[in-house]
């Protein structure tokens, strides 16, 4: 590491793609290779006890046992390990992660998943109810995003049609995978471009990356927006959807999307609004009177929005839904097999099988919380947010990314952000850490709302900087990790840092 520490102010300098192809070079020197797997392996030594607590403390099967073990005995066990993981987001000190959380509701939707744990939507014949639980799950978020205005009269373009997905990324995936059959179907697109700004969700790389479609990352404004004037830029004729979030998951930002989907309006290609993170808040902060800017369907050029009922929806976790603008779109996210000998083959997303017991939940979960519940939510998170970043913008040595609702990214001139990260990962809290440029954030929900969360946030927030303050640098953490994947020009090797974090999380 020391030979490539020298060198990485010489690679900072170059274009990214010649850094890339000096990486690729570099790693087929077996003593560079033999350099970098020691250094990975002194990296994920040092982090491999944070991944691993229960080694010591229980058995580990990595066989089946030989004879089944007694009920009783692996309920223990699950309970002493939840009971040790449930403590830190139940006081709220996890970011984003569990958005409602109160027991009752937990027990509410457990009670459901219980009654229809055997259910599965890919065989409607048997299970029809939760065929209606999904057609309604999908008219109530289409009805919350703007579909008001269609009614039956509506030519089936403008009718706003959808499915439930697994979360998020299935959502973004889907949408992708939309957009590319149908561009090629409709106009013939072989080569097929997305364009989103830098700080668009990592599923759209992900939709890029699995799907073969190029991806074009737009730069974000001082106020970590997606630039308009670059993204007009960017269109051509292999443009087959923008996108934009509302807001986006690092800064918690709404994307100009009135402008951005006006152009994709006027040159016939998709627009997907990537709500997963606020679909189920935006618009209970919009009827509160929050300056909400326009991201859903009642602007004509949004053609997909993604909103995720496992997060602000406050379903269990396992949902989220995607809409399109129009019948015809979302027959290209179906998939039929007509030649099969298992028989006529149909399925609307990516598995087969999927667990109806989490749409029954997600219905569930709706229908529980209701117009007011939204609303009610809603106002307690904006409240608890506006003040968490009143405090922290009152910190001399921090400040506030952009103009965010409730997502809250901050950092730091005078001190390395990393560092508060990890005195407060000692002091419990699990925040999320970004990068380009540096900064943590808080994702705030339900259980920052609670009495004394928000204030115990702030006061072990002031402590951390005054610890940094006296010790810049701490052994040990993520901070070291952090900063170096932050600035390292070699990509590769972070990624590659990555897989090998993911196989650690494999190793039994
Ligand atoms: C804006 C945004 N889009 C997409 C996703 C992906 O959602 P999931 O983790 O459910 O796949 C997230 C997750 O936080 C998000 O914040």
């Amino acid at each position: 590491m020391e030979r490539l520490d020298r060198m990485i102010p010489y690679l900072d300098r170059l274009n990214p793609r010649l850094v890339e192809r000096i990486e690729r070079i570099l790693r087929l020197i077996p003593s560079v290779r033999r350099e970098m797997e020691r250094e990975f392996h002194e990296l994920l030594a040092d982090i491999e006890d944070s991944i691993k607590p229960y080694h010591e403390e229980y058995p580990t099967y990595a066989q089946l046992p030989s004879e089944g073990l007694e009920r009783e005995h692996i309920l223990s066990q699950i309970e002493a390990l939840n009971e040790a993981e449930s403590k830190r987001w139940r006081e709220g000190l996890v970011s984003g992660a569990v958005y409602h959380g109160d027991q009752d509701h937990i027990n509410f939707l457990n009670q459901v998943y219980a009654l229809t744990s055997q259910t599965n939507p890919l065989h409607p014949d048997v299970w029809p109810s939760i065929n209606k639980y999904e057609a309604e799950i999908v008219s109530m978020t289409a009805d919350m995003l703007g579909a008001g205005q269609v009614d039956d009269q509506s030519p089936p373009t403008e009718k706003i049609s959808g499915t439930v997905t697994s979360g998020g990324t299935e959502s973004i995936l889907l949408a992708m995978k939309t957009y590319r059959d149908w561009a090629w179907d409709r106009k013939g697109i072989i080569n097929p471009q997305i364009i989103i700004p830098t700080t668009a969700h990592a599923a759209f790389e992900k939709a890029a990356d699995y799907f073969k479609i190029r991806l074009v990352r737009i730069p974000v404004d001082k106020d970590f927006k997606a630039d308009i004037k670059a993204t007009k830029k960017a269109i051509n004729r292999d443009t087959i959807a923008i996108v934009g979030s509302a807001p986006s998951f690092p800064h918690g930002i709404i994307d100009p999307i009135p402008e951005l989907s006006e152009l994709t309006r006027q040159k016939g290609i998709g627009f997907h609004t990537d709500a997963c993170l606020g679909g189920f808040l935006l618009p209970w902060a919009e009827k509160l009177g929050y300056e909400v800017p326009a991201f859903d369907f009642r602007l004509p050029g949004v053609t997909s929005i993604s909103a995720d009922t496992h997060k602000y929806g406050y379903a269990a976790k396992g949902t989220s839904v995607i809409l399109y603008r129009g019948l015809e779109l979302r027959r290209y996210q179906y998939y039929t097999a007509t030649e099969w000998p298992g028989g006529l083959y149909f399925s609307p997303t990516f598995a087969g099988s999927r667990p109806g017991a989490l749409s029954a939940a997600c219905w569930a979960a709706m229908l529980n919380t209701g117009e007011d519940g939204y609303l009610d939510a809603t106002r307690k998170i904006l409240e608890s947010a506006d003040w968490i970043r009143q405090e922290i913008e009152k910190i001399p040595e921090l400040y506030v990314l952009g103009d965010p609702l409730w997502v809250i990214a901050f950092n730091s001139d005078a001190l390395d952000i990393y560092q508060v990260m990890d005195r407060m990962t000692h002091k419990g809290w699990s925040l999320n850490g970004l990068h380009k440029p540096s900064c943590l954030h808080l994702c705030v929900t339900l259980r920052h709302t609670q009495p004394g969360v928000a204030e115990r946030f702030i006061g072990d927030l002031r402590s951390s900087i005054d610890d940094v303050k006296k010790k810049p640098a701490e052994e040990g953490g993520m901070a070291p990790i952090y900063g170096m994947a932050a600035t390292l020009p070699m990509r590769g090797m972070v990624s590659d840092m990555l897989k090998r974090y993911i196989d650690a999380l494999y190793k039994v």
